[in-house]
C-alpha cells in the first residue's frame, strides 16, 4: 500500500504541526492512517469530507471523519443485541476490520498456532475505542477473555513494531525511515517494553503478531471473519450474558463500544 507522504503529513495539520508532535504519536498516527485508508479502499465507509474537530486519537467509532484527512460520513449504527458476542461485535462496531483479518489470514495461511491467529485478529480492533498506546489498551480489553499469552502478545507487539528481528524476517518497516526519518528513536516506555518482552519467554506470541501486520496493507485483499469461528469459540471466552453485561473490570469498555452515541 502506497502512502502519500504530502496527504499523510497534511492530514496531521501540516509540517509545523507534525514537528510538534512526539515521534511515539508519529509512529502511531502513521499506523492509524495506513488503517483508515485500507479501511476507505474496502469500501466501508465514503462520503463527504469533513473538518477535523477532536483529538487524533479518539477511537474510529467516534468519529464520522476518521482521525486523519476524513472522508467518511455520519453514520447510524445498527444495534447491538441484547447479549452481544465477539462476533457481534466484529460484524456491528468493528467492520469491515480488513486490517486485523488480513492479518489473522496471513497467521492462518502460514500455519501459525491458533492462540497466534487469535491475537492477530484481535491486536489492533481497540483502535475503534482508543489510539494511543493501543497494544496497552487493547489488551486490557481482552484480559478476561483470552488465555494471558494472548493478551500479552497484544500488549507487546506495539512495542516490538520498531525493532527488527531477522530470525523471522522482520525488517523495520522501510516506511517508518521514509516518514520519520532514519534517527527515529522510539520513546523511553516503548523501549523499556520491547527490552522487557524480547527477553520473555512469550517474546515469540508477540512477535509473530508484527510479522503478520507488516504485510496486512493490501487494499484489494478479500477477508472475511468466517475461517476464525471456530478459533475464537475454542480460545476466546464469551461471556454468556454477553460482552458488557458481563461485570468484568472492562465490561465498561465493551458497553462503550456498543453505545458510543451515549452522552453521559
Ligand atoms: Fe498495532
Ligand atoms: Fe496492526
Amino acid at each position: 500500500m502506497d502512502i502519500d507522504r504530502r496527504a499523510f503529513i497534511a492530514a496531521l495539520g501540516g509540517a509545523v504541526a507534525v514537528e510538534a508532535m512526539s515521534s511515539d504519536g508519529l509512529a502511531d498516527a502513521l499506523e492509524h492512517h495506513m488503517i483508515e485508508r485500507l479501511e476507505q479502499a474496502a469500501g466501508a465507509r465514503s462520503g463527504e469530507a469533513t473538518e477535523r474537530a477532536y483529538r487524533r486519537g479518539v477511537g474510529s467509532l467516534f468519529v464520522f471523519g476518521g482521525s486523519g484527512d476524513g472522508v467518511f460520513p455520519a453514520n447510524k449504527l445498527d444495534p447491538m443485541p441484547p447479549a452481544p458476542t465477539l462476533l457481534d461485535f466484529f460484524k456491528l462496531r468493528f467492520a469491515p476490520a480488513n486490517h486485523v483479518l488480513q492479518s489473522a489470514t496471513r497467521a492462518l495461511k502460514t500455519d501459525m498456532n491458533e492462540e497466534t491467529i487469535l491475537a492477530c485478529l484481535l491486536h489492533d480492533v481497540v483502535l475503534s475505542l482508543i489510539k494511543p498506546d493501543h497494544g496497552w489498551w487493547g489488551a486490557q480489553l481482552f484480559e478476561p477473555y483470552v488465555s494471558e499469552r494472548v493478551s500479552w502478545a497484544i500488549r507487546y507487539h506495539q512495542a516490538l513494531r520498531f525493532y527488527p528481528d531477522p530470525s523471522v524476517g522482520y525488517e523495520y518497516p522501510e516506511m517508518y525511515t521514509r516518514i520519520f526519518g532514519k534517527d527515529y528513536v522510539p520513546p523511553p516506555h516503548v523501549k523499556a517494553a520491547y527490552a522487557y518482552a524480547r527477553s520473555h519467554k512469550w517474546y515469540m506470541n508477540a512477535r509473530l503478531i508484527t510479522v503478520n501486520d507488516l504485510y496486512s496493507f493490501d487494499p484489494n485483499a478479500r477477508v472475511s471473519i468466517e475461517p476464525f469461528i471456530d478459533t475464537i469459540g475454542r480460545h476466546f471466552k464469551q461471556p454468556k450474558d454477553g460482552l458488557g453485561n458481563d461485570n468484568s473490570p472492562v465490561a465498561h469498555m465493551w458497553r462503550t463500544l456498543a453505545s458510543p452515541d451515549q452522552p453521559l
